[in-house]
Protein backbone atom coordinates (compact mmCIF):
# COMPACT_ATOMS: atom_id res chain seq x y z
CA UNK A 1 0.00 0.00 0.00
CA UNK A 2 1.40 3.45 -1.11
CA UNK A 3 0.93 6.46 1.37
CA UNK A 4 -1.83 8.03 -0.19
CA UNK A 5 -1.32 11.37 1.97
CA UNK A 6 2.02 11.89 1.03
CA UNK A 7 1.02 11.45 -3.01
CA UNK A 8 -1.89 14.26 -2.24
CA UNK A 9 0.11 16.24 -0.50
CA UNK A 10 3.18 16.51 -3.36
CA UNK A 11 0.66 16.67 -6.55
CA UNK A 12 -0.90 20.22 -4.91
CA UNK A 13 1.10 21.24 -2.19
CA UNK A 14 -2.31 21.38 -0.19
CA UNK A 15 -4.00 18.88 1.86
CA UNK A 16 -4.19 20.99 4.85
CA UNK A 17 -7.12 18.93 5.71
CA UNK A 18 -5.08 15.55 5.45
CA UNK A 19 -2.96 14.14 8.10
CA UNK A 20 -1.25 10.49 9.26
CA UNK A 21 -2.69 9.00 12.41
CA UNK A 22 -0.17 6.27 13.97
CA UNK A 23 -2.54 3.83 15.64
CA UNK A 24 -1.82 3.31 19.52
CA UNK A 25 -3.99 0.58 20.69
CA UNK A 26 -6.53 -2.02 18.82
CA UNK A 27 -9.43 -2.80 21.08
CA UNK A 28 -11.81 -5.69 20.56
CA UNK A 29 -15.50 -4.50 21.80
CA UNK A 30 -17.68 -7.31 20.55
CA UNK A 31 -16.89 -10.20 18.58
CA UNK A 32 -17.29 -7.66 14.95
CA UNK A 33 -16.70 -4.60 16.19
CA UNK A 34 -13.20 -2.95 17.48
CA UNK A 35 -11.68 0.67 18.71
CA UNK A 36 -8.94 1.91 17.03
CA UNK A 37 -7.26 4.60 19.45
CA UNK A 38 -4.58 6.90 17.53
CA UNK A 39 -1.69 8.29 18.92
CA UNK A 40 -1.84 12.26 19.67
CA UNK A 41 -0.43 13.92 15.85
CA UNK A 42 1.67 17.72 16.58
CA UNK A 43 0.03 19.47 16.83
CA UNK A 44 -2.74 17.45 18.50
CA UNK A 45 -5.70 16.52 16.96
CA UNK A 46 -8.45 19.02 17.29
CA UNK A 47 -12.41 17.80 17.42
CA UNK A 48 -15.75 17.82 18.51
CA UNK A 49 -17.50 14.81 20.16
CA UNK A 50 -19.76 13.40 17.75
CA UNK A 51 -16.92 14.43 14.76
CA UNK A 52 -16.05 11.83 12.69
CA UNK A 53 -12.80 11.47 10.64
CA UNK A 54 -12.32 9.73 6.80
CA UNK A 55 -9.93 7.45 7.15
CA UNK A 56 -8.15 6.90 3.27
CA UNK A 57 -7.08 3.32 2.27
CA UNK A 58 -5.63 1.52 -1.11
CA UNK A 59 -7.15 -1.24 -1.23
CA UNK A 60 -6.38 -3.43 -4.26
CA UNK A 61 -5.17 -0.69 -5.99
CA UNK A 62 -8.72 1.44 -5.46
CA UNK A 63 -8.23 4.30 -3.37
CA UNK A 64 -11.59 3.69 -0.84
CA UNK A 65 -12.38 6.46 1.57
CA UNK A 66 -14.69 6.09 4.55
CA UNK A 67 -16.39 7.89 7.50
CA UNK A 68 -15.90 7.23 11.12
CA UNK A 69 -17.44 8.88 14.16
CA UNK A 70 -15.10 9.46 16.89
CA UNK A 71 -16.41 7.43 19.79
CA UNK A 72 -13.84 9.64 22.30
CA UNK A 73 -14.46 13.02 23.94
CA UNK A 74 -11.28 15.54 23.72
CA UNK A 75 -12.28 16.82 27.33
CA UNK A 76 -11.96 13.66 29.05
CA UNK A 77 -9.40 11.00 26.33
CA UNK A 78 -5.98 11.41 26.15
CA UNK A 79 -6.20 9.56 22.54
CA UNK A 80 -8.91 9.79 19.41
CA UNK A 81 -10.43 6.45 18.96
CA UNK A 82 -12.93 5.52 16.20
CA UNK A 83 -14.79 2.68 16.58
CA UNK A 84 -15.44 0.14 13.52
CA UNK A 85 -18.35 -2.56 13.19
CA UNK A 86 -18.01 -5.51 10.55
CA UNK A 87 -20.53 -4.48 7.52
CA UNK A 88 -21.04 -8.18 5.64
CA UNK A 89 -18.66 -8.10 2.56
CA UNK A 90 -17.48 -4.74 3.38
CA UNK A 91 -14.01 -3.48 2.21
CA UNK A 92 -12.70 -0.80 4.75
CA UNK A 93 -14.53 -2.20 7.88
CA UNK A 94 -13.81 -5.87 7.54
CA UNK A 95 -9.79 -4.65 6.44
CA UNK A 96 -9.87 -2.16 9.81
CA UNK A 97 -11.05 -5.15 11.58
CA UNK A 98 -8.45 -7.67 10.59
CA UNK A 99 -5.82 -5.52 9.34
CA UNK A 100 -4.99 -3.04 11.77
CA UNK A 101 -2.12 -3.40 14.70
CA UNK A 102 -0.69 -0.74 16.89
CA UNK A 103 2.36 1.18 15.33
CA UNK A 104 0.63 0.87 11.62
CA UNK A 105 -0.30 4.82 10.19
CA UNK A 106 -3.13 5.57 8.72
CA UNK A 107 -4.45 8.70 6.23
CA UNK A 108 -7.26 10.47 7.35
CA UNK A 109 -9.10 13.53 6.41
CA UNK A 110 -9.45 15.87 9.79
CA UNK A 111 -12.67 15.46 11.64
CA UNK A 112 -15.69 17.16 10.17
CA UNK A 113 -19.56 16.84 11.01
CA UNK A 114 -22.12 18.51 12.81
CA UNK A 115 -23.70 15.86 15.31
CA UNK A 116 -22.35 18.01 18.27
CA UNK A 117 -23.11 20.40 20.97
CA UNK A 118 -21.54 23.04 22.66
CA UNK A 119 -20.88 22.67 26.37
CA UNK A 120 -21.56 25.35 29.64
CA UNK A 121 -20.70 24.04 33.15
CA UNK A 122 -23.96 26.57 33.77
CA UNK A 123 -26.30 24.71 32.03
CA UNK A 124 -28.74 22.29 33.28
CA UNK A 125 -30.58 20.36 30.81
CA UNK A 126 -31.28 16.92 29.45
CA UNK A 127 -29.94 14.90 27.10
CA UNK A 128 -31.54 12.04 25.41
CA UNK A 129 -29.25 9.80 23.28
CA UNK A 130 -31.20 7.19 20.95
CA UNK A 131 -28.43 4.93 19.46
CA UNK A 132 -28.53 1.83 17.50
CA UNK A 133 -25.43 -0.92 16.80
CA UNK A 134 -22.50 1.49 15.71
CA UNK A 135 -24.69 4.30 16.15
CA UNK A 136 -23.47 4.53 19.49
CA UNK A 137 -20.35 5.93 18.79
CA UNK A 138 -20.82 9.50 18.39
CA UNK A 139 -23.07 9.57 21.40
CA UNK A 140 -20.24 8.04 23.42
CA UNK A 141 -18.12 10.72 23.22
CA UNK A 142 -20.99 13.31 23.42
CA UNK A 143 -22.21 11.69 26.31
CA UNK A 144 -18.62 12.16 27.64
CA UNK A 145 -18.31 15.46 27.42
CA UNK A 146 -22.05 16.23 29.04
CA UNK A 147 -21.18 14.62 32.27
CA UNK A 148 -17.52 16.28 32.36
CA UNK A 149 -18.57 19.94 31.05
CA UNK A 150 -21.96 20.16 32.61
CA UNK A 151 -22.18 18.84 35.97
CA UNK A 152 -26.48 19.52 36.10
CA UNK A 153 -27.35 18.51 32.80
CA UNK A 154 -28.37 14.62 32.80
CA UNK A 155 -28.44 11.79 30.04
CA UNK A 156 -30.69 9.47 29.31
CA UNK A 157 -29.60 6.73 26.79
CA UNK A 158 -31.30 4.52 24.91
CA UNK A 159 -28.92 2.15 22.78
CA UNK A 160 -30.32 -0.78 20.97
CA UNK A 161 -28.42 -3.63 19.99
CA UNK A 162 -29.24 -7.13 19.11
CA UNK A 163 -27.60 -9.57 21.66
CA UNK A 164 -25.50 -9.40 24.93
CA UNK A 165 -22.78 -9.73 23.25
CA UNK A 166 -23.05 -7.29 20.66
CA UNK A 167 -23.20 -4.49 23.33
CA UNK A 168 -20.58 -2.15 21.98
CA UNK A 169 -18.58 -0.36 25.09
CA UNK A 170 -20.72 -2.33 27.70
CA UNK A 171 -18.49 -1.94 31.00
CA UNK A 172 -17.58 1.62 29.80
CA UNK A 173 -20.96 2.24 29.87
CA UNK A 174 -21.67 0.50 33.49
CA UNK A 175 -18.79 2.19 34.85
CA UNK A 176 -19.73 5.98 33.64
CA UNK A 177 -23.24 5.14 35.03
CA UNK A 178 -21.38 3.67 38.40
CA UNK A 179 -19.56 6.72 38.57
CA UNK A 180 -22.14 9.49 37.50
CA UNK A 181 -24.80 8.03 39.58
CA UNK A 182 -28.25 9.83 38.51
CA UNK A 183 -26.77 11.83 35.64
CA UNK A 184 -26.76 9.03 33.32
CA UNK A 185 -29.34 6.38 32.41
CA UNK A 186 -28.40 3.64 30.38
CA UNK A 187 -31.50 1.65 29.18
CA UNK A 188 -30.73 -1.30 26.67
CA UNK A 189 -32.98 -2.97 24.04
CA UNK A 190 -31.83 -6.17 22.55
CA UNK A 191 -33.57 -7.49 19.80
CA UNK A 192 -32.12 -11.15 19.88
CA UNK A 193 -31.54 -11.56 23.71
CA UNK A 194 -30.47 -14.79 25.43
CA UNK A 195 -33.33 -16.37 27.36
CA UNK A 196 -32.09 -14.75 31.05
CA UNK A 197 -32.14 -11.01 29.84
CA UNK A 198 -34.72 -9.41 31.72
CA UNK A 199 -34.45 -5.42 29.96
CA UNK A 200 -36.37 -4.67 26.71
CA UNK A 201 -36.45 -6.69 24.12
CA UNK A 202 -37.74 -6.83 20.59
CA UNK A 203 -37.87 -4.14 17.99
CA UNK A 204 -37.58 -0.59 18.89
CA UNK A 205 -40.80 1.25 18.47
CA UNK A 206 -42.89 4.50 19.27
CA UNK A 207 -44.65 2.88 22.49
CA UNK A 208 -40.89 1.95 23.78
CA UNK A 209 -39.51 4.98 23.15
CA UNK A 210 -42.46 7.16 25.12
CA UNK A 211 -42.37 5.18 27.87
CA UNK A 212 -38.59 5.48 28.21
CA UNK A 213 -38.72 9.07 28.17
CA UNK A 214 -42.15 9.14 30.60
CA UNK A 215 -40.23 7.07 33.13
CA UNK A 216 -36.91 9.65 32.63
CA UNK A 217 -37.29 13.01 30.93
CA UNK A 218 -39.69 16.06 31.06
CA UNK A 219 -39.66 15.97 27.00
CA UNK A 220 -41.09 19.45 27.09
CA UNK A 221 -38.13 20.97 29.36
CA UNK A 222 -36.54 23.71 28.25
CA UNK A 223 -32.86 23.03 26.66
CA UNK A 224 -33.29 19.50 26.26
CA UNK A 225 -31.43 17.85 23.05
CA UNK A 226 -31.71 14.82 21.35
CA UNK A 227 -29.60 13.05 19.50
CA UNK A 228 -30.48 10.22 17.30
CA UNK A 229 -27.95 7.61 15.57
CA UNK A 230 -28.01 4.56 13.95
CA UNK A 231 -29.91 1.97 11.56
CA UNK A 232 -32.54 3.45 9.50
CA UNK A 233 -35.58 1.69 10.99
CA UNK A 234 -34.57 3.23 14.16
CA UNK A 235 -33.78 6.19 12.84
CA UNK A 236 -37.11 6.51 11.44
CA UNK A 237 -39.14 5.68 14.37
CA UNK A 238 -37.09 7.72 17.05
CA UNK A 239 -37.66 10.74 14.63
CA UNK A 240 -41.22 10.05 14.16
CA UNK A 241 -41.77 9.52 17.67
CA UNK A 242 -40.03 12.20 18.57
CA UNK A 243 -41.93 14.63 16.49
CA UNK A 244 -45.23 13.10 17.37
CA UNK A 245 -44.18 14.22 21.08
CA UNK A 246 -43.49 18.27 19.85
CA UNK A 247 -40.61 18.04 20.23
CA UNK A 248 -38.92 20.83 17.71
CA UNK A 249 -36.77 20.02 14.88
CA UNK A 250 -33.87 21.87 16.38
CA UNK A 251 -33.69 20.22 19.54
CA UNK A 252 -33.19 16.44 17.61
CA UNK A 253 -29.76 15.86 15.58
CA UNK A 254 -29.72 12.85 14.04
CA UNK A 255 -26.82 11.20 11.89
CA UNK A 256 -26.94 8.41 9.33
CA UNK A 257 -24.26 6.04 8.90
CA UNK A 258 -25.73 4.33 5.34
CA UNK A 259 -27.69 5.24 2.49
CA UNK A 260 -28.90 3.33 -0.66
CA UNK A 261 -28.04 6.74 -3.14
CA UNK A 262 -28.54 4.19 -6.04
CA UNK A 263 -31.90 3.21 -4.62
CA UNK A 264 -32.79 6.40 -4.43
CA UNK A 265 -31.47 7.99 -7.90
CA UNK A 266 -34.09 5.17 -9.14
CA UNK A 267 -37.07 6.52 -7.32
CA UNK A 268 -36.65 9.85 -7.88
CA UNK A 269 -36.35 9.03 -11.86
CA UNK A 270 -39.41 6.45 -11.64
CA UNK A 271 -40.98 9.78 -10.18
CA UNK A 272 -39.78 12.18 -13.04
CA UNK A 273 -38.27 14.15 -10.47
CA UNK A 274 -34.73 14.08 -12.63
CA UNK A 275 -33.54 15.69 -15.44
CA UNK A 276 -32.58 14.13 -18.76
CA UNK A 277 -28.76 12.95 -18.34
CA UNK A 278 -26.37 14.72 -20.60
CA UNK A 279 -22.77 15.62 -20.68
CA UNK A 280 -22.33 18.89 -19.23
CA UNK A 281 -18.86 20.92 -18.73
CA UNK A 282 -18.65 22.26 -15.57
CA UNK A 283 -16.83 25.17 -13.50
CA UNK A 284 -15.53 24.04 -10.15
CA UNK A 285 -13.31 26.45 -7.98
CA UNK A 286 -11.71 24.07 -5.08
CA UNK A 287 -9.83 26.27 -2.45
CA UNK A 288 -9.30 29.35 -4.88
CA UNK A 289 -8.12 27.14 -7.87
CA UNK A 290 -10.03 26.90 -10.93
CA UNK A 291 -11.16 23.95 -12.80
CA UNK A 292 -13.37 23.44 -16.03
CA UNK A 293 -14.18 19.53 -16.65
CA UNK A 294 -16.70 17.92 -18.37
CA UNK A 295 -19.21 15.63 -16.52
CA UNK A 296 -20.18 12.45 -18.51
CA UNK A 297 -24.24 12.02 -18.41
CA UNK A 298 -24.57 9.60 -15.46
CA UNK A 299 -21.75 10.64 -13.75
CA UNK A 300 -21.84 12.77 -10.32
CA UNK A 301 -20.27 15.82 -10.11
CA UNK A 302 -17.33 14.40 -7.78
CA UNK A 303 -17.19 11.36 -9.81
CA UNK A 304 -16.17 13.19 -12.70
CA UNK A 305 -13.44 15.80 -10.58
CA UNK A 306 -12.20 12.84 -9.54
CA UNK A 307 -11.80 11.32 -12.58
CA UNK A 308 -9.99 14.77 -13.94
CA UNK A 309 -7.66 13.98 -10.78
CA UNK A 310 -9.38 17.26 -9.46
CA UNK A 311 -8.57 17.18 -5.14
CA UNK A 312 -12.44 17.77 -4.02
CA UNK A 313 -12.97 16.62 -0.90
CA UNK A 314 -15.08 13.64 -0.16
CA UNK A 315 -15.73 11.12 2.57
CA UNK A 316 -18.83 8.87 2.69
CA UNK A 317 -19.78 9.62 -1.19
CA UNK A 318 -23.40 9.03 -0.10
CA UNK A 319 -24.93 12.34 0.82
CA UNK A 320 -24.42 11.95 4.04
CA UNK A 321 -21.28 13.74 5.71
CA UNK A 322 -21.18 16.53 3.66
CA UNK A 323 -17.09 16.41 3.23
CA UNK A 324 -17.84 17.21 -0.53
CA UNK A 325 -20.47 19.93 0.23
CA UNK A 326 -20.22 23.43 -2.51
CA UNK A 327 -21.78 26.26 -3.17
CA UNK A 328 -23.51 26.40 -6.53
CA UNK A 329 -22.93 29.94 -7.97
CA UNK A 330 -24.81 29.01 -11.22
CA UNK A 331 -26.54 27.00 -12.99
CA UNK A 332 -28.86 24.11 -11.27
CA UNK A 333 -28.03 20.23 -10.31
CA UNK A 334 -30.26 17.42 -9.27
CA UNK A 335 -29.43 16.70 -5.93
CA UNK A 336 -29.89 13.02 -5.47
CA UNK A 337 -29.39 13.25 -1.46
CA UNK A 338 -29.58 16.23 0.56
CA UNK A 339 -29.98 14.57 4.02
CA UNK A 340 -26.32 15.58 5.43
CA UNK A 341 -27.56 19.81 4.60
CA UNK A 342 -29.91 21.45 6.52
CA UNK A 343 -32.40 23.77 5.43
CA UNK A 344 -30.43 26.96 5.70
CA UNK A 345 -27.41 25.71 3.63
CA UNK A 346 -29.91 24.19 1.19
CA UNK A 347 -31.47 28.15 0.72
CA UNK A 348 -27.63 29.80 0.58
CA UNK A 349 -27.23 27.30 -2.26
CA UNK A 350 -24.70 24.82 -1.17
CA UNK A 351 -25.02 21.40 -2.60
CA UNK A 352 -23.33 17.93 -2.10
CA UNK A 353 -21.33 16.90 -4.64
CA UNK A 354 -20.97 13.02 -4.47
CA UNK A 355 -24.93 13.35 -4.96
CA UNK A 356 -25.32 16.24 -7.32
CA UNK A 357 -25.75 15.58 -11.12
CA UNK A 358 -25.60 18.58 -13.92
CA UNK A 359 -29.08 19.62 -15.17
CA UNK A 360 -28.35 22.88 -16.68
CA UNK A 361 -25.10 24.64 -18.46
CA UNK A 362 -23.98 27.22 -16.90
CA UNK A 363 -22.83 25.50 -13.66
CA UNK A 364 -20.42 26.88 -11.20
CA UNK A 365 -19.29 25.34 -7.98
CA UNK A 366 -16.71 26.89 -5.04
CA UNK A 367 -15.58 24.56 -2.60
CA UNK A 368 -13.86 26.77 0.50
C1 LIG B 1 -20.88 10.34 9.04
C2 LIG B 1 -20.64 8.85 9.13
C3 LIG B 1 -20.11 8.31 10.30
C4 LIG B 1 -19.90 6.92 10.38
N1 LIG B 1 -19.41 6.40 11.55
C5 LIG B 1 -19.24 5.06 11.67
C6 LIG B 1 -18.77 4.51 12.90
O1 LIG B 1 -18.50 5.22 13.87
N2 LIG B 1 -18.63 3.17 12.97
C7 LIG B 1 -18.92 2.34 11.92
O2 LIG B 1 -18.74 1.12 12.04
N3 LIG B 1 -19.38 2.84 10.73
C8 LIG B 1 -19.53 4.19 10.60
N4 LIG B 1 -19.97 4.71 9.41
C9 LIG B 1 -20.18 3.81 8.26
C10 LIG B 1 -18.85 3.63 7.51
O3 LIG B 1 -18.43 4.86 6.95
C11 LIG B 1 -18.91 2.63 6.36
O4 LIG B 1 -19.96 2.98 5.51
C12 LIG B 1 -19.11 1.19 6.83
O5 LIG B 1 -18.04 0.80 7.67
C13 LIG B 1 -19.19 0.23 5.62
O6 LIG B 1 -18.01 0.38 4.87
P1 LIG B 1 -17.38 -0.88 4.14
O7 LIG B 1 -16.26 -0.40 3.30
O8 LIG B 1 -17.07 -1.96 5.11
O9 LIG B 1 -18.57 -1.41 3.25
P2 LIG B 1 -18.74 -1.17 1.66
O10 LIG B 1 -17.68 -1.93 0.95
O11 LIG B 1 -18.82 0.31 1.43
O12 LIG B 1 -20.17 -1.80 1.42
C14 LIG B 1 -20.38 -3.22 1.31
C15 LIG B 1 -21.84 -3.48 1.06
O13 LIG B 1 -22.62 -3.22 2.21
C16 LIG B 1 -23.58 -2.18 2.01
N5 LIG B 1 -23.52 -1.41 3.23
C17 LIG B 1 -22.53 -0.59 3.63
N6 LIG B 1 -22.80 -0.08 4.85
C18 LIG B 1 -23.98 -0.59 5.23
C19 LIG B 1 -24.78 -0.45 6.38
N7 LIG B 1 -24.42 0.34 7.40
N8 LIG B 1 -25.96 -1.11 6.42
C20 LIG B 1 -26.34 -1.92 5.40
N9 LIG B 1 -25.60 -2.10 4.28
C21 LIG B 1 -24.44 -1.44 4.20
C22 LIG B 1 -23.08 -1.46 0.76
O14 LIG B 1 -24.10 -0.87 0.03
C23 LIG B 1 -22.44 -2.60 -0.02
O15 LIG B 1 -23.39 -3.35 -0.70
C24 LIG B 1 -20.20 6.07 9.29
C25 LIG B 1 -20.73 6.64 8.10
C26 LIG B 1 -20.95 8.00 8.04
C27 LIG B 1 -21.53 8.57 6.76
S1 LIG C 1 -18.93 12.72 0.41
FE1 LIG C 1 -20.21 12.58 2.14
S2 LIG C 1 -21.87 13.88 1.56
FE2 LIG C 1 -20.66 13.80 -0.20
Amino acid sequence: MFNLFKKKKEENNKGDQYISLKVREVVKETPDTVTIFFEQPEPYLEYKAGQYLTVIFDINGKEERRSYSLCTSPFVDSYPGITVKRVKDGVVSNYLNDHIRPGKTIDIMKPLGNFTTDYHSKNKRNFVMIAGGSGITPIMGITKSVLVNEPESKVTLLYCSRSEEQIIFKTELEKLEANYGDRLMVIHNLSQPSGTWTGLKGRLDASKIKDVLDSTVDVKAEGNKFFVCGPEGLMDVSLETLKGLGIPDESVLEESFYNDLEAKEKELKAEGKLSPELTREIEVTVEGEVFVFEVPAGKTILEAGLDEDVDMPYSCQSGLCTACRGRLLSGKVDMIEDAGLSQSEIDEGYILCCSSKPASSDIKIVIE
